[in-house]
């Protein structure tokens, strides 16, 4: 797998002619960074499920590019795009598109031999990502025995098993209960960061967005404002910038989950202050306030 950008310019998606032609997604322009998580917001209807399929060279825009580290994804045929579906990309959609004939296992499985892998290298990998989805029970279930979560998971196992740059998620935690949910987050989560992989999620969950670097809010076809995140020095979790608590100690914003973070920031910033120089106060603020974040987090209370 190698760590691709993907750059989508200029991208208009209109369905139909005429009269009842609908322009779903209207010159949109991002670009997705290795290891980035991205998450895709809106309204029923805003056109998240259009941008993300075009992203993922399923759907052709009707004007603007897509470009897949350089290349022109809407320059290749249709015959050139399965292989590249298959090997950079992997889809987590909502209809879950598994195969009822085939036990979960083989669902999984196929998708690595279609890529090239020998039967039983592609089992033993399928085998030991469906046991971390904690599948390992219901490897030889048809997919109609398993709950909506269940099979939520199977997709996921699908969409990871060919160690895919980007990883294309609609609404991944619909059928998901919250631990469930924020478990497959987590896990999303940590294949970016370690192996250097993009994901894109379109969802409504607002939990996802502790765990997206950025958060794109798409409403009637177009990109609203930017939702920049960052994170508490104090407790460590990600907040939104424009709507967080926030303090400017010289020249430099700080910005915090809530007023109590804040008053423990100025605080200890205070008592650091009485025994030095206070800018390098601030530029320790960093590192004294890291140690605190893992502790403070479960124990956090907001006001
Ligand atoms: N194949 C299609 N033909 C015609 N219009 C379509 C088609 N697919 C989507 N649309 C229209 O494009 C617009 C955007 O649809 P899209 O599915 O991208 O929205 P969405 O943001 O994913 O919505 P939801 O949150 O409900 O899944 C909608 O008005 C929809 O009716
Ligand atoms: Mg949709």
């Amino acid at each position: 797998m190698n760590a691709l950008t993907l750059d989508v310019r200029n991208v208009t998606k209109r369905y139909g002619d005429g009269e009842t032609a609908v322009t779903a997604v209207r010159d949109v322009s991002l670009a997705i960074q290795p290891s980035e998580i991205v998450l895709i917001m809106g309204p029923s209807g805003s056109g998240k499920t259009t941008l993300l399929s075009m992203m993922g060279a399923l759907l052709h825009p009707t004007a603007g590019t897509i470009r897949l580290d350089g290349t022109a994804l809407s320059d290749l045929s249709e015959r050139q795009l399965p292989p590249i579906r298959l090997r950079q990309f992997g889809f987590i959609f909502q209809d879950f598109n598994l195969l009822s004939a085939l036990s979960i296992l083989e669902n999984v499985a196929l998708v690595a031999e279609l890529a090239g892998s020998k039967r039983k290298a592609a089992r033993e990998k399928a085998t030991a990502i469906l046991t971390e989805l904690g599948l390992g029970a219901r490897l030889d279930f048809l997919p109609e025995k398993l709950s909506g979560g269940e099979k939520q998971r199977v997709a996921i196992a699908r969409a990871l098993i060919n160690d895919p740059a980007l990883i294309l998620a609609d609404e991944p935690t619909a059928n998901l209960d919250s631990k469930i949910g924020h478990e497959i987050m987590r896990l999303l989560r940590r294949i970016a960061k370690e192996q250097g992989r993009s994901v894109v999620i379109v969802s409504h969950d607002q939990r996802i967005r502790d765990i997206a670097d950025r958060v794109l809010w798409l409403e009637d076809g177009r990109f609203k404002d930017v939702i920049t995140m960052t994170t508490d020095p104090v407790c460590g979790m990600t907040v939104e910038r424009d709507r967080a608590v926030s303090v400017e100690r010289d020249g430099e914003a700080f910005y915090f989950c809530s007023k109590g973070c804040r008053e423990e920031f100025l605080g200890r910033l205070r008592s650091e202050d009485m025994g030095g120089c206070r800018s390098a106060v601030l530029q320790r603020a960093g590192s004294v306030f890291a140690h605190l974040a893992s502790g403070a987090r479960d124990g956090h209370a907001s006001d």
